[in-house]
């Protein structure tokens, strides 16, 4: 859905917390203590006090369904991954420069979930680093510079990452070594979302071409999560990635959202795509919150980049965090979790259109597993930002805490742990046609 009139929404500002909102004490507190880089859900923020599977505890003692937090993807406190933490910790903890096996281990069983030419993984303690990496190890590797990514798209905090970020961007414009395609959505290539995404990412080379710039690559989020969550047609990358590649530049799948089998259909999102990434970045439900994140490269093009730059990360890759990451790979093949977000995720769009059917401000589901992208749009069918923040506010007051997302702040973004079970999908179904009403 486009619309002329709609606001564009910058990512870290939706359903977010705006000074004066709440006269409560521990808000002030945080504020007074975060200062302008506060960032909090909802107008009257929520005091936490623990969380457990799918559900988060406040401090009041109310109970919510957490379908936002994609981090936790394994459950809130996972027995197992809570274990291997503390197992480790209390044993070694240190950095790389010394050889120890459960980082190996841990490494060796990641590779094993990854396409085989990327054979290094360097491991970052946030998916900002590893984005900054990967395209430092992209223009290394290709001689380029150019990154293209898509218009609403959100890759980190670095100084590097914020300019290929439009989505944090407040003011100004991005620099003339980025281009911002539009997503691959029917609003902006019909029915031809693959053939039409190529064109726009052909008509970026070409620009670069104009501007004296050679492309480094082509950055995307493999579900498209901020820009509003475009799945389908699987295989729709493919041709993009082609183009991108006959003009010398690399794919960089950044699968902080959708990796680790959130998209029910496959382990990572790129791989629905069919497409092979030269570069992998992921982070987020890595260590199910013990804060973690990587780039899976292939050797020739890290070292490349190595050459000419060392790299060293304090944090990154310490044995805690392999022991989490581990942790996190026995439980989703353990407890069958990709499977579940498959089944579940396909129930869950299911009941959902049933309500799209009969209500038209719910415009488009889509998504894959359990991911998913909810539209509303008002009577004339264009996105409807208020009507998305009231009902984020009422499924809250139900117990059900939902985030936003895309270029106009119109789509729900549906990211429940991987856990899910039937009757906690069909709560927040219940909940988000009760906030409707
Ligand atoms: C797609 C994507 N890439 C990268 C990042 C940055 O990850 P981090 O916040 O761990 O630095 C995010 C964070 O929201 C993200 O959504």
């Amino acid at each position: 859905m486009t619309s002329d009139t709609a606001e564009v929404r910058q990512i870290l500002d939706m359903n977010a917390y705006r000074p004066g909102d709440s006269a409560a004490a521990a808000v002030d507190r945080r504020l007074a203590n975060l200062g302008a880089a506060s960032v909090l859900f909802y107008r009257r923020p929520i005091e936490m006090a623990e969380a457990k599977g799918a559900w988060m505890t406040a401090t009041d003692g109310t109970r919510y369904l957490d379908f936002y937090n994609n981090v936790p993807s394994v459950g809130h406190c996972h027995p197992e991954v809570v274990a291997a933490v503390s197992r480790q910790i209390a044993r070694l903890n240190v950095h790389t420069r010394y050889v120890v096996e459960v980082v190996d281990d841990y490494l060796e069983a990641l590779k094993a979930a990854l396409p085989a030419p990327l054979g290094n993984v360097v491991m970052t303690c946030s998916g900002s680093e590893a984005n900054d990496l990967a395209i430092r190890i992209a223009r290394a590797a290709t001689g380029g510079t150019g990154v293209i990514v898509t218009e609403t798209a959100y890759h980190g905090n670095t100084a590097l990452v914020t300019e290929v970020s439009p989505s944090a961007l407040k003011r100004g414009s991005l620099p003339d070594w980025v281009i911002a395609v539009p997503p691959p959505s029917a609003a902006h290539h019909g029915n031809d979302i693959a053939a039409g995404f190529r064109a726009s990412i052909e008509a970026a080379l070409a620009e670069f071409a104009a501007r004296g710039i050679r492309p480094a690559a082509l950055l995307v989020d493999s579900i498209f999560s901020s820009d509003g969550i475009f799945a389908d047609p699987a295989g729709f990358l493919a041709p993009a990635v082609e183009a991108v590649r006959a003009a010398g530049g690399l794919f960089i799948a950044d699968e902080v959202q959708p990796g680790f089998a959130r998209t029910g259909d496959a382990f990572w999102g790129f791989a629905r795509h069919g497409v092979t990434p030269d570069m992998v970045t992921m982070g987020k439900p890595m260590g199910n919150g013990f804060p973690m994140a990587a780039v899976a490269a292939r050797p020739d093009d890290l070292a490349a980049f190595c050459a000419d730059t060392g790299y060293f990360n304090t944090f990154g890759g310490n044995p805690v965090a392999a022991a989490a990451g581990a942790a996190v790979l026995r439980v989703i093949a353990e407890e069958g979790l990709q499977a579940n977000a498959q089944r579940i995720g396909g129930l869950l769009r299911a009941r959902l259109r049933e309500t799209a059917a009969r209500d038209g401000r719910v415009s488009d589901i889509r998504g894959a597993g359990l991911f998913i992208g909810i539209d509303l749009a008002d009577g004339s069918g264009r996105p409807d930002p208020a009507l998305t923040v009231r009902v984020i506010d009422a499924m809250r007051d139900r117990g059900v805490l939902i985030g936003a997302a895309g270029r106009y702040g119109n789509t729900l973004k549906v990211r429940p742990p991987l856990c899910l079970g039937e009757d906690e999908a069909a709560l927040f179904a219940e909940a988000f046609e009760a906030a409707l009403a």
